[in-house]
């Protein structure tokens, strides 16, 4: 079993909690954590999270980061130093079809996060932003002055949550760190992969286990072979970015700290090479179908991580076949796990 953090034991009586921790990323978050020896408390209402993926160890509360009362009561319980905030709808068509729901989950809930902070006494945030607040940026490398222009519901939420907490935290006295997120990918072990199937690796997987060909969205886009081209960022890696945002937290000397950063390789992989990489590593070859490029579909999305490198000391480690391979691994489990389960329900 791969360990998710090199990290050795600290401060073993540092509590953080998680909210959305049994989810996707926060399941990496909390190994994350857990292994660098801190005390981990997962709040989540599994939605779409599941239980079986909180670490032995950490404590599980059921609920939703929209129940301040119970949130507040968790951190006074549990006397929690620090919040990472991942809890939050995710999926872009869905914030198109349900806006006044992502604006409620994630614009309330972190509302929410906050105001059970304030009560609680709580002076520690790492929120999980996007580069959705990016929308369709000029050019060139994105960094984190490029301007915020988001382009549908889901963007717009993380973009407001970052505003609500750069707005809160002198007021809350709080230190603050926003990660934004490129394209995450990838699994720590197998039985952590992503359950969903809205990215491009995970659509090309069900592609091509169900027997149908993948689809491209266009390829008269202006980048070298036509096709979009996307920063994809290993889940072990981003878990690894919230460590160091952690301890840049924990540092005696950052009391004030409050800093946004893109969570990137720097390297940019086209939807093309992705589909080759994720025939050659499952070993499944079959020819890819041109759809139509979406409506607004960036065609060069990559980070400039420079500032999270220099600053918390925090890089990638991963490449695009180890993302695709720990994901394949993944899928392969989920499909035995489904087909021993009778469930019929992998994506
Ligand atoms: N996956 C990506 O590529 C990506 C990219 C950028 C940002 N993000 C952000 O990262 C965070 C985690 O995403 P993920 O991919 O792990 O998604 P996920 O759906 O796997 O995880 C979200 C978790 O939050 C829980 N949750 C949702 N609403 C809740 C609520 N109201 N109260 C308590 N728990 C709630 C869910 O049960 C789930 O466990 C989200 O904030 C997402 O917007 C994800």
């Amino acid at each position: 079993m791969e360990k998710l953090t090199g990290g050795k034991a600290e401060s073993p009586r540092e509590t953080w909690l998680l909210t959305g921790g049994a989810g996707y990323i926060g399941a990496h978050v909390a190994e994350s954590l857990a292994g660098a020896g801190k005390r981990v408390v997962v709040v989540d209402d599994l939605s779409t999270g599941l239980a079986s993926r909180v670490p032995a160890g950490a404590e599980l509360v059921t609920c939703s980061v929209l129940d301040t009362e119970q949130l507040t009561d968790v951190m006074r319980r549990f006397q929690v130093d620090g919040v990472i905030h991942l809890a939050a709808k995710k999926a872009v068509d869905e914030s198109v079809s349900q806006p006044l729901h992502y604006y409620h989950q994630n614009v309330r809930g972190t509302a929410s996060v906050l105001e059970a902070m304030s009560s609680a006494g709580v002076r520690r945030l790492v929120f999980s932003s996007s580069a959705a607040v990016y929308g369709v940026p000029p050019a060139g490398p994105v960094t984190e002055s490029t301007p915020t222009a988001p382009i549908n519901p889901y963007g717009a939420t993380k973009l407001i949550c970052e505003w609500l907490v750069r707005d809160a935290a002198p007021a809350l006295d709080l230190s603050w760190i926003s990660l934004r997120y490129f394209n995450v990918a990838g699994a720590g072990r197998p039985d952590l992969g992503d359950p969903g199937a809205t990215n491009l690796l995970q659509l090309t997987l069900q592609a091509l286990t169900r027997g149908a060909r993948p689809q491209v969205f266009g390829q008269s886009h202006p980048t070298p072979d036509g096709t979009c081209i996307r920063d994809y960022i290993h889940v072990a890696d981003l878990a690894d970015a919230h460590l160091a945002a952690v301890r840049q937290l924990d540092r005696p000397d950052s009391p004030e700290l409050h800093d946004v950063y893109n969570v990137g390789c720097g390297r940019g992989a086209s939807v093309l090479e992705v589909l080759r990489t994720v025939q050659r590593v499952t070993g499944i070859r079959r020819p890819y179908e041109i759809a139509p490029a979406r409506p607004v579909d960036p065609p060069d999305v990559v980070a400039d991580p420079a500032r999270i490198q220099a600053e918390l000391g925090w890089s990638a480690k991963h490449d695009l076949d180890s993302m695709v391979s720990s994901a394949w691994a993944a899928w392969q489990h989920a499909a035995v796990v489904t087909v021993s389960a009778g469930t019929g329900s992998h994506p």
